[in-house]
């Protein structure tokens, strides 16, 4: 006997979601696949966090988008699950399974006084806004000073670093949109400083994103070690510690060329106070740190300013609960093993996580490949005790989503605005300009012309 189809959403288009949707449809089991995000277009941070100059890394979109091609996965855009959308529990009753991709992109605080004056943002703000998201074109920083700070020694403060040094000639080649080109051109930014708190050792850069920084044609970039890189850093295992502490070595020794912008690698610095004049950021004051012999972290009491007029926070990320289920607000995860949601030790039937808000906010794109086809085998093996749905007929879930406002946008009109953005490239001599603004996104994927 042919075993009936399950049905099974996706939420969150990121990523993770997507290497879920077509690890279910390479399984060739009988299920249908519904991804849902709650914005209008598909892609995660791939679209809103990977830098817009890292054009190569964005094409990994071309494998992402299989699933929709053939039309084998419908996509519902602009539906968001939750608050302001669609319910968990109302969703969970047109599907047998639901696997949340849903990300975990809220800035984490440092938890020092001045942090909530304007002029000190979260990295995920930022990056969001110079990613043209919706829900950011209102950010726009003000670039009027000389120095920034950008704390924290991931690839996101690399990221920051590399945005804000770039010219904005060579940042209209990217997909920003014109908002936000319209600031980088005022920008009066020349010196950017990255506090890393503990050693060159400790850094959680990348090689390769870190040798970009050195081949930037419009900064020079000035080490600041207090001389622990020329002593010698003790000699790591890690091949790409290794790179990393070599080519700061080489940097160290190298004095700034005149380059008009200039990149400072500041280490053992901790940031302990954002000073503020009329309402907004006016330095950052610093402490310098030393490794005990323990191995731990410690401020010396030693203090110094730096003369800043934004502060922008690449910490790491936290995840939103997803309200309906468990989450562990430690980690800022939804408790699970191996991909299954877990409520105080008991599997929550037909619930599965995968991505950041599965395993934390680490890794790179492919990482999520291994980690969504790890969820997917959980699901397909618990596939023939799975619920049966309270509504299976294809429609429902559309009749449902109209009754809360929602119009989701499918694949053929996010091809729409995806081919609005394209033409927009083409003016700027870009591969594509992004369209920020929700109204004018939904406008363009709904067909809507121009007024
Ligand atoms: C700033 C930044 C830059 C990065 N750059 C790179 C890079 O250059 N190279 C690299 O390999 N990796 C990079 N990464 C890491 C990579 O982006 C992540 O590993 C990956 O995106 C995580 O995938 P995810 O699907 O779990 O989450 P996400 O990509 O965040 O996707 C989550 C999706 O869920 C949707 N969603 C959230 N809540 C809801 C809801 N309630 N209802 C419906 N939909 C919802 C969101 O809109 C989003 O589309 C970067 C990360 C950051 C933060
Ligand atoms: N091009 C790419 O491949 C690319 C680009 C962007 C992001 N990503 C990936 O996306 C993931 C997230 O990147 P991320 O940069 O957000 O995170 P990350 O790699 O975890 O780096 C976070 C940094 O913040 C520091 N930090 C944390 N709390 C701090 C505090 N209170 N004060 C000062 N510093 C603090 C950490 O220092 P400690 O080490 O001392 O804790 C660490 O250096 C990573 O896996 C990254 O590789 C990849």
């Amino acid at each position: 006997m042919q075993q009936a189809q399950a049905r099974v959403a996706v939420i969150g288009a990121g990523p993770s979601g997507l290497y879920a949707a077509a690890a279910l449809l390479a399984s060739g089991a009988p299920v249908s696949v519904e991804v849902l995000d709650r914005l209008p277009a598909p892609y995660g941070l791939v679209r809103y966090g990977v830098a817009p100059d890292h054009v190569k890394m964005k094409s990994v979109i071309r494998v992402l988008q299989k699933p929709f091609d053939p039309a084998d996965v419908e996509f519902l855009g602009g539906v968001r699950v939750g608050d302001g959308g669609i319910p968990l529990d109302e969703l969970r009753k047109y599907f047998s399974a639901i696997v949340y991709a849903t990300g975990s992109t809220v800035d984490r605080a440092l938890g020092i006084p001045g942090e909530e004056l304007a002029g000190s943002i979260g990295s995920g703000a930022f990056v969001s806004w110079y990613c043209g998201h919706p829900d950011r074109t209102e950010l726009r920083p003000v670039l009027d000073h000389p120095g920034v700070a950008v704390v924290g020694a991931g690839n996101v403060a690399l990221d920051v670093a590399r945005v804000l040094a770039k010219t904005a000639d060579e940042m209209a080649a990217t997909d920003v949109p014109g908002p936000v080109l319209d600031v980088l051109r005022d920008s009066a930014v020349t010196d950017i400083h990255v506090l890393v708190r503990r050693g060159p050792e400790h850094v959680k850069f990348t090689p390769a994103e870190l040798r970009q920084i050195g081949e930037l044609g419009n900064a020079d970039v000035v080490v600041h070690d207090d001389g622990l890189l020329a002593q010698g850093v003790e000699e790591s295992e890690d091949k790409r510690q290794k790179q990393n502490i070599d080519m700061l070595t080489e940097w160290a020794g190298v004095a700034p060329t005149g380059k008009p912008r200039r990149i400072h690698l500041r280490f053992l610095r901790s940031p302990v106070r954002v000073l503020g004049a009329e309402g907004r950021v006016s330095g950052l004051v610093v402490e310098r740190n030393a490794v005990g012999e323990d191995g731990r972290l410690r401020g010396t009491g030693e203090e110094e300013t730096l003369d800043v007029g934004l502060v922008v926070r690449a910490i790491g990320y936290a995840a939103e609960p997803v309200p309906g289920l468990p989450f562990d607000e430690r980690s800022g995860t939804v408790p699970n093993v191996a991909g299954r949601v877990m409520r105080d030790g008991e599997q929550v039937p037909g619930a599965y996580v995968t991505g950041w808000i599965k395993r934390g906010p680490s890794g790179v794109i492919g990482t999520n490949k291994a980690d969504a086809t790890e969820t997917v085998a959980c699901l397909l093996e618990d596939l023939p005790g799975l619920p049966a749905p309270e509504h299976p007929e294809p429609d429902a879930l559309r009749a449902a989503l109209a009754a809360h406002g929602i119009r989701p946008v499918d694949w053929t009109a996010w091809l729409r605005l995806d081919a609005e953005e394209i033409r927009r490239g083409g003016l700027r001599g870009a591969e594509r300009v992004k369209v920020a603004e929700m109204a004018e996104m939904l406008d363009h994927a709904h067909g809507v012309p121009a007024s």
